[in-house]
C-alpha cells in the first residue's frame, strides 16, 4: 500500500486529491497549520470513518524545515504533493514578502527537506498558468515563455525552476503541473468564480442586491477541480518526470460566467453587477488558455466537465448550502 503526503491538504485541491488517492487505496498523510479552530478542514470533514482511516494529519508548515523532516521520516511517503501556497494572486500584492515566502521558498524548503532525509519519492510541483501572465502567445503550452505579473505568479516561477533544477542536479523524481485555473463547489469564497455562485444565490434568495467585481473582461481558461486531481497522479505514474500543461483549451470571460451563473438561477447578471475598483489588480493577466495536447498524448488525460455544467454545478451547490 503506497503513502502519499500532501501538502495543502486543507485547500480545494488538497481535498479532491485526498479522496482520488484514498479511492486508489492509498494511505495519505496530510500537512496542516496550527489554526485557532479546526474549521480550516471543513473540506475533509465528510471523508468520515472507515475511509478517515486512510488518512493522518500531521502539524507542519512549509516555513518550518524541522516540521517537514520529520513528517517524511515518520512516514516515508511514496508520493509527495506539494499543493500548499498562500495561492490567492491579489492578496499577494497585499502580503508580497509572505508569498514568496509560503509559494516560492516553501517548495524548496519542502525539495530541501526531501534531500536531507534521503528518501527516494515522486514529487509533484502545483506550478500554475499565472506563470505565463502576459502571455507571448495562445493558447500557452510547455515552451510559451513565462512574463508572470503578480507577487504570486513570481513566487511560482521561483518554485517551478526550483523543482526541475532539483531533478537536473540531483536526479530527483519531480514533475510540475501547469495547472490552469480550476474550480469546484469547494473553491475558496474570493476567487471569482464562487464569490459569483455564493451572491448570485444570496440574491435569488432576496438576502443581497448587488454583486462588486473587478476586471469581468478578464478571459480564462476553468476547469473543474475533481478532473485537474486525476492529472496529478497521472504525472507522479508516468514513465518519466516531467512538465505538463493541464487546461481544457477553451477560455471565457468573467462577464460570461456571470452570464450562466444568474441566468441558470432565472435572473438578468446586468441588474446586479457593478465594478469597484477595490478589485481590479496592479497588473492583470487579462488571458489565460491552455493548450493540454501533451498530457493529452503521453498521460491520456482529458477534462471531463464542460464549462456550462461546472458553473451550474457550482450554482447548484451553493443554492443547496
Ligand atoms: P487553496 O484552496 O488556497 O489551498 C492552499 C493550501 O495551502 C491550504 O491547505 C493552506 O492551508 C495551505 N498553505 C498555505 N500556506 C501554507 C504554509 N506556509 N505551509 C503549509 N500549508 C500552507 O489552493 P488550491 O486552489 O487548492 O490550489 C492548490 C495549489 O495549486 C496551490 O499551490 C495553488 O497555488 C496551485 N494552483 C491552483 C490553481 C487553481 O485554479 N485552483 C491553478 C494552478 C495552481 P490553510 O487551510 O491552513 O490556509
Ligand atoms: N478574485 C476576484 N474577485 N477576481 C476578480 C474579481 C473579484 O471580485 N473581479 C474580477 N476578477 C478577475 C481577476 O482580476 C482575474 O482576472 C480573474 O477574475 C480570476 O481571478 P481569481 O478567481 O482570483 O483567480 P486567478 O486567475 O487570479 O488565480 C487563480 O488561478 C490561478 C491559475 O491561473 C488561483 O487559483 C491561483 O492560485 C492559480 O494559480
Amino acid at each position: 500500500m503506497k503513502t502519499a503526503l500532501i501538502t495543502g491538504i486543507t485547500g480545494q485541491d488538497g481535498s479532491y486529491l485526498s479522496e482520488f488517492l484514498i479511492s486508489k487505496g492509498y494511505n495519505v498523510v496530510g500537512l496542516v497549520r496550527r489554526n485557532s479552530t479546526v474549521d480550516q478542514r471543513s473540506r475533509l470533514d465528510h471523508l468520515a470513518a472507515p475511509v478517515r482511516k486512510k488518512l493522518a494529519l500531521e502539524y507542519g508548515d512549509l516555513l518550518d524545515i524541522p516540521s517537514l523532516v520529520l513528517t517524511l521520516k515518520k512516514h516515508r511517503p511514496a508520493e509527495v504533493y506539494n499543493l500548499a501556497a498562500q495561492s490567492h494572486v491579489k492578496i499577494s500584492f497585499d502580503q508580497p514578502i509572505f508569498t514568496a515566502q509560503a509559494t516560492g521558498l516553501g517548495a524548496l524548503n519542502l525539495l530541501e527537506a526531501i534531500r536531507i532525509s534521503d528518501l527516494e519519492c515522486r514529487f509533484y510541483q502545483a506550478s500554475s498558468s499565472e506563470m505565463f501572465g502576459k502571455a507571448e502567445q495562445s493558447p500557452q503550452n510547455e515552451r510559451t515563455p513565462f512574463h508572470p505579473r503578480s507577487p504570486y505568479g513570481i513566487s511560482k516561477v521561483f518554485a517551478h525552476w526550483a523543482t526541475i533544477n532539483y531533478r537536473e542536479s540531483y536526479g530527483m523524481w519531480n514533475s510540475c503541473g501547469i495547472l490552469f485555473n480550476h474550480e469546484s463547489p469547494r473553491r475558496g469564497e474570493n476567487f471569482v468564480t464562487r464569490k459569483i455562485t455564493l451572491q448570485a444565490n444570496r440574491i435569488a434568495a432576496g438576502l443581497a442586491d448587488t454583486l462588486y467585481l473587478g476586471n469581468m473582461n478578464a478571459k480564462r481558461d476553468w476547469g473543474f477541480a475533481g478532473d485537474y486531481v486525476e492529472a496529478m497522479w497521472l504525472m507522479l505514474q508516468h514513465s518519466k518526470p516531467d512538465d505538463f500543461v493541464i487546461a481544457t483549451g477553451e477560455t471565457h470571460s468573467v462577464e460570461e460566467f456571470c452570464k450562466i451563473a444568474f441566468g441558470h438561477l432565472g435572473l438578468d447578471y446586468k441588474k446586479y453587477v457593478k465594478t469597484d475598483q477595490a478589485y481590479m489588480r496592479p497588473a492583470e493577466v487579462e488571458l489565460l488558455c491552455g493548450d493540454a495536447g501533451k498530457a493529452r498524448a503521453e498521460l491520456g488525460w482529458t477534462p471531463k466537465v464542460p464549462f456550462p455544467q461546472l458553473v451550474k454545478m457550482m450554482v447548484d451547490a451553493d443554492k443547496a448550502r
